[in-house]
């Protein structure tokens, strides 16, 4: 079975309710419908009832099976903002601008999650990812005992898979941010791939083969992965080669329970890693499968404004299993 098989089989057993904030986009109803027929999700579209009905008429599209949330009707609007407005009144949020903030879809979707009344949320198909990360971080919020949203590619190649981290979200990481995205990426590798992460924290030297303070930062990180979570199989620094390919390995990090055989690796910054995904991607022949945002005490997905209905399957079913 191909990975992304294997995905949607297991989201299928959980079961899992995903929301759908870009509701009037023919994408998204597609993939609703898409969703709604396997059995992969139960999908719910949150947006204003009657643009999203006029939309599925046009498209010849039934809604069967597919909920409407109303963020203008639902019984829980007036809720929703009351308590929107006690997590950000300390930030100067006054009370009818909370109500406001709630008839939009990215945020009625975050307090729907966040009171347990659905699993996980994709967005993104038309709202840019800065106001689907925005929306995320100020309703759901950061998971226990991680502060950064932060997220990862899965790379398929016919007969691998790896993690690369983080190549969409965080631009300039601090030494601890760059600590919570090796930890959370080599987490949501296992939980979405079942294999054991071995972690390589890249740089453009390996073991001391250079001095540099971007280097000293990947140091630091490294020793607060270690100390966090010390069965954890990590190293660093290493160049990719090193983390790569056994021989070279060997010779650059003697003794390394990662270097040549990492499967998870994470990029110093945003630079290095968006660039490297997209290498990997178009000169390497993989499926880049993500951003996969992670961080998030519940999952918030985001799209790519370039995404294709069967794109949005995916990522609701890689959403249902980090539920
Ligand atoms: N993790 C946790 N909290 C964060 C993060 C983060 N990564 N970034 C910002 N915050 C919080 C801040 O602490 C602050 O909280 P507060 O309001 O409670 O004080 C709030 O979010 C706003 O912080 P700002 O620094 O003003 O952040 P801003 O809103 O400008 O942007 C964002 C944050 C949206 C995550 C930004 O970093 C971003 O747009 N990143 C995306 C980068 C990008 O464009 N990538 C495109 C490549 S995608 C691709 O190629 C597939």
């Amino acid at each position: 079975m191909s990975f992304l098989e294997t995905v949607f089989t297991k989201a299928a057993a959980l079961k899992r309710t995903v929301l759908f904030p870009d509701a009037t986009d023919e994408r998204s109803l597609h993939a609703a419908r898409i969703l709604a027929d396997k059995a992969i999700v139960k999908p719910a579209l949150v947006g204003i009832r009657a643009d999203i009905e006029t939309l599925a008429q046009s498209l010849n599209l039934s809604l069967e099976n597919i909920e409407i949330l109303d963020p203008t009707k639902h019984d829980r609007r007036i809720v929703y903002a009351d308590k929107f407005y006690e997590l950000r009144r300390a930030k100067g949020l006054k009370p009818e601008e909370a109500i406001l903030t709630l008839r939009n879809p990215l945020y009625f979707a975050g307090m729907h999650v966040r009171d347990g009344y659905a699993d996980a949320i994709v967005g993104g198909s038309i709202s840019s990812t800065g106001d689907v990360l925005r929306a995320a971080i100020q309703t759901i919020g950061t998971a226990p005992g991680i502060a950064t949203v932060s997220s990862f590619f899965i790379m398929v190649f016919p007969d691998k898979l790896f993690a690369f981290g983080d190549c969409a979200v965080v631009p300039a990481p601090t030494a601890p941010q760059l600590a919570d995205i090796a930890l959370a990426t080599a987490t949501n590798f296992e939980r979405l791939t079942g294999e054991t992460p071995r972690v390589a924290m890249l740089s453009f030297s390996t073991k001391g083969s250079a001095e540099h303070e971007s280097v000293a930062k990947v140091r630091e990180a490294l020793a607060m992965v270690q100390s966090k979570n010390p069965s954890l199989s990590v190293d660093g620094e290493l160049q990719f080669d090193a983390a790569f390919v056994p021989s070279i390995g060997e010779r650059k990090a003697p003794g390394s329970p990662v270097a040549g055989q990492a499967n998870v690796y994470i990029f110093p910054d945003l630079n290095a890693g968006n660039i490297g995904y997209k290498i990997t991607e178009r000169l390497g022949g993989a499926q880049a499968v993500g951003p996969v945002v992670q961080g998030l005490a519940k999952p918030y997905l985001d799209l790519s404004r370039g995404c294709k209905a069967e794109d949005i399957v995916a990522t609701a079913a890689i959403a249902a299993l980090m539920a």
